[in-house]
């Protein structure tokens, strides 16, 4: 481990993160569903071992061929994200404090963590072989996309800090929720009924892991307050980054920026949205109401409130054009503009 990040996290802030363990479990009934209970990738695909498993097939890939050239980029850029998976819990078990120290530790917050990645593991594996089945993408540049991205990483300025990995998921989850529901209205708008349940039941898992660690982060504002607002005020500072922005096709450079403006223009996951999590956060976590700090955390609370409203405007004064070319889509283009 970087020497460096050793001292970034604070014996106070292990011991705050330390003593939530108590905390942590007794939520964690409420926050992970048992795996008898949870829905798997095979429920909503079709069932190829049916008698009828061609028929089921035909009728399942004749409404994906409703889905429109940008949908299947958001839906791919969303898959490919989901697929680094092995990046993320990699990442979480760095936290100082939050560590699995065996790899099947019964500490609350390796058993969080446990449940946390078996449960987003589903993510990619529905949504990979939802696009596989049908047949509307060229699979092998998906695949190629998340092999690259496995291993060129990711690094989301966390230092490997608890505080500022909190405020970095609660954001994340919030995110990736916005951006699987909205991919799910654009499919039942095309008439896509399986994808539309497809991604309500995955942005459902996301709206829980969303509230899951705004409430660990909620527990550290209560019993830190100072430093908890500083974290969260750094992590908007060096601004949220998304967790595929390293995707390489293996041809393309601008990957990650041509599938973001996608999702900007169709309205899958946008610079409003940025803006809007941002308020939420703040609201959450009761920012404004903040007393008995001063100095930089003060400074940093009236940073935070205004920060919303900033980027509303500079949301609304976004624009982009141009037609770029995706090789998930077997080269096809796609016009850039915006829209509205
Ligand atoms: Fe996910
Ligand atoms: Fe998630």
């Amino acid at each position: 481990m970087n020497a460096q990040n050793e001292i970034q996290v604070t014996s106070h802030q292990l011991e705050v993160v330390k003593s939530m363990e108590g905390f942590v479990g007794e939520h964690l009934d409420s926050l992970l569903m048992k795996v008898e209970e949870s829905w798997q990738p095979s429920d909503y695909l079709p069932d190829l071992t049916a008698e009828n498993w061609i028929e089921q097939l035909t009728d399942f890939r004749k409404s994906a061929a409703a889905l429109s050239d940008e949908v299947l980029v958001v839906l791919v850029g969303d898959m490919v994200t989901e697929e680094a998976l092995p990046t993320y819990q990699t990442w979480l078990n760095r936290l100082q404090g939050v560590t699995d120290q065996t790899g099947a530790s019964p500490s609350p917050w390796a058993q969080w963590s446990r449940g946390w990645t078996s449960e987003e593991n589903r993510h990619g594996d529905l949504l990979n072989k939802y696009l596989y089945l049908t047949g509307r993408v060229d699979m092998r540049s998906v695949e190629t996309t998340i092999h690259h991205l496995i291993n060129n990483g990711f690094d989301p300025h966390t230092e490997n800090d608890p505080y500022l990995g909190f405020v970095y998921t609660s954001f994340q989850e919030r995110a990736t929720k916005i951006s699987h529901r909205n991919v799910g209205v654009l499919a039942k708008r095309a008439g896509e009924d399986h994808l539309h349940k497809i991604c309500c039941m995955i942005a459902g898992d996301e709206a829980r892991h969303e509230k899951a660690y705004k409430l660990f982060m909620a527990k550290i504002f209560e019993l830190d307050p100072a430093k908890a607002v500083l974290a969260f005020a750094k992590m908007m500072k060096s601004k949220i980054a998304m967790p595929a922005m390293l995707m390489d096709d293996g041809k393309d450079k601008k990957l990650y920026s041509k599938f973001s403006l996608v999702a900007q223009k169709v309205g899958v996951y946008t610079a409003k949205d940025y803006a809007e999590i941002i308020g939420t956060l703040v609201s959450d976590w009761k920012v404004e109401g903040l007393t008995g700090i001063s100095g930089a955390s003060a400074k940093a609370q009236e940073y935070l409130c205004g920060l919303s409203e900033r980027y509303l405007k500079l949301a609304e004064r976004m624009s982009f054009s141009g037609v770029e070319k995706f090789s998930w889509l077997y080269d096809r283009e796609i016009a850039l503009t915006t829209i509205g």
